[in-house]
């Protein structure tokens, strides 16, 4: 399987780095292929363009819009990382996302969420599942709430707070179940 890990977060000093970091890890370590998406590595404009992304047919007008359409339209699934920003998930996370469409269609994604607080962004995830849905995606029920983000890693970017092992364990073997599943009826853009 094909497991992209995408990263919501651009801002100086994220902490999100670290759960993404460890997604791709992990995602490898079970002997799956996975890439971290960074959109400071890969900028994306605000989706500006007068056609959209369901018309474009896998054309698009920016050189990193096309590569992140082509790492999406590999994927078999798809790895979240979901900072809460006013109670919601990032405009960059949902600027990414706009700009494809169909990549994304009757293929699994998990949430991974990272907050300060407590609550480890299950607000922003929550509301995430209805804009999947849209794409005839779909959320699978285990997320992996890092919150307070900065007590599961340490400075060095490992983590720390080993009750995450099992999370990260529950919400990986369901995301690949579901790939595997999702497979067949998945249509073929290729
Ligand atoms: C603009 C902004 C708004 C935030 N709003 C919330 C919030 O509503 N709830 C929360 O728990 N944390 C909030 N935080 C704290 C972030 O969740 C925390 O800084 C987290 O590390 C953000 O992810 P990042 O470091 O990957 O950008 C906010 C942070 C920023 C920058």
């Amino acid at each position: 399987m094909y497991i992209p890990v995408i990263l919501g977060s651009v801002r100086e000093g994220r902490r999100s780095i670290d759960p993404a970091k460890l997604m791709v890890e992990r995602i490898k370590a079970m002997g799956h292929e996975s890439v971290l998406v960074d959109f400071k590595e890969m900028p994306l404009p605000f989706f500006d363009s007068a056609v959209v992304p369901v018309a474009m047919k896998g054309v698009y007008p920016n050189e990193n819009a096309q590569k992140w359409s082509g790492i999406a339209l590999k994927a078999d699934a798809f790895v979240l990382v979901v900072s809460e920003y006013n109670h919601g998930y990032s405009a960059v996370l949902k600027n990414a996302l706009d700009w494809l469409y169909m990549e994304f269609s009757k293929k699994p994604f998990g949430m991974v969420g990272v907050s300060d607080g407590k609550f480890g962004a299950m607000r922003a995830m929550e509301q995430l599942r209805s804009v999947i849905e849209n794409f005839g995606a779909f959320a699978i029920r285990e997320v992996v709430p890092f919150g307070p983000v900065q007590d599961a890693f340490d400075q060095s970017g490992k983590l720390i707070d080993e009750s995450y092992n099992k999370k990260i364990e529950g919400l990986l073997t369901n995301l690949v179940e579901f790939a595997g599943a999702m497979k067949p009826i998945r249509p073929n853009l290729n």
